[in-house]
């Protein structure tokens, strides 16, 4: 398939360009574009066959829910109702990386939701996410514009990389800003309960709600009592090629550890280092890339996804990581590092 790309410029948006892939959406067909967590591959959410197409695309198993996207507050006709607690995150953090999981109404088909009775709703704060879902003038569902298994894309280049050839239409902006996908909230229940974490930290939601809590089964190893609510978080996910191995516990004994197994490697491997600013000319051998500020855990969680994606191209067989603190954004940080790691962590 001959794929069109295009690469906006979010200060200065040509209508015209989004009126065209507005209308690839509208007839059924597929486009990635930019939002503020990472770049989603997007088709209409009410047109069965065109979500399925998401599907083949991504090699995404059918089990697995996408979340609709939408531009305004009015979602009266995609769920049965819409909780007053709801409506409170609603108009603190919409727009912006939060989803909501409601109970669906009937114009959602089925393969939206992976057979679920629930819908998970987020209005992106992306300028060009927000102006094509207008364009189109229907929801959009959409995950992460990635191959399943392989780590968020929060570039376009990430995305021409995965699903050229594959897709209608690519919409490029900026390198994504938060760079994790969107806090999941679980609204159908009380006290209301997180299922995937993000920006949106659990120390945010507790201002408005005091007994909001994270799926205990999310932040742990899966075993098989392990039925996290988000069919998606039980996948191994994130992944770049090379294996993950997080180093966990006090800093200096971290640097030590990665130090000793990339010295007991030497000849016989290559290995990647993912670092911070504070701590990467501690790390005399090996591949060393800063995720970048202890002290800005924001800049930490923009870049994690591409700099897994990086330690791809330079083909290393072994990425060592350090730990951060589960903390404010270091939940959503360590939750998708874990995942990438497939739960390998050495604690020092
Ligand atoms: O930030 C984001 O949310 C990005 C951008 C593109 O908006 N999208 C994203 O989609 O991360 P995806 O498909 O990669 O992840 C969606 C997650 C999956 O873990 C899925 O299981 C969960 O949301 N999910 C979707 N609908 C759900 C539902 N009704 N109930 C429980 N979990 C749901
Ligand atoms: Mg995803």
């Amino acid at each position: 398939m001959n794929t069109k790309i295009v690469i906006l410029d979010e200060d200065n948006i040509e209508q015209n360009i989004v009126n065209e892939a507005g209308l690839v959406i509208r007839e059924g067909g597929l486009v990635v574009f930019p939002t503020e967590t990472v770049y989603g591959l997007g088709a209409n959410a009410l047109d069965s066959i065109a979500v399925g197409k998401i599907f083949k695309a991504k090699g995404r198993p059918q089990d697995n829910p996408l979340i609709v996207h939408v531009s305004d507050f009015n979602i009266d006709h995609l769920v049965k109702e819409v909780p007053r607690i709801a409506k409170k995150i609603m108009n603190m953090y919409w727009p912006g990386p939060i989803t909501l999981i409601f109970n669906k109404s009937n114009i959602i088909p089925s393969v939206t939701c992976a057979g679920l009775d629930t819908v998970g709703i987020r209005m992106p704060s992306n300028i060009i996410a927000r102006k094509l879902i207008e364009a189109a003038g229907t929801p959009i569902a959409a995950p992460s514009a990635n191959i399943s298994g392989r780590p968020s894309p929060t570039d376009v280049e990430s995305c021409i990389e995965d699903l050229s050839g594959k897709i209608d239409y690519i919409l490029g902006g900026d390198k994504s800003e938060v760079g994790l996908e969107s806090t999941i909230v679980d609204c159908t229940c009380t006290p209301i309960c997180i299922l995937r974490p993000g920006a949106i930290t659990v120390e945010m939601l507790r201002e408005i709600d005091d007994k909001v809590y994270i799926d205990k089964s999310i932040m742990s190893k899966p075993n098989k009592d392990f039925k996290p609510k988000a069919p998606g978080m039980k996948y191994r996910h994130y992944a770049p090629k090379a294996p993950v191995k997080i180093i966990c516990g006090d800093l200096t004994k971290t640097i030590a550890k990665i130090n000793e197994i990339v010295q007991t490697s030497i000849g016989n491997k290559k290995i990647g280092i993912m670092a911070t600013d504070e701590t990467k000319d501690k790390y005399p051998y090996g591949t060393v890339i800063s995720l970048g500020s202890r002290k800005k855990l924001d800049s930490v969680g923009r870049n994690l996804f591409e700099v897994l994606r990086s330690f791809d191209a330079i083909d290393v067989d072994l990425i060592l990581s350090e730990a951060f603190e589960e903390m404010g954004i270091g939940v959503a940080i360590m939750n998708r590092l874990k995942k990438s790691a497939g739960f390998d962590i050495i604690y020092v």
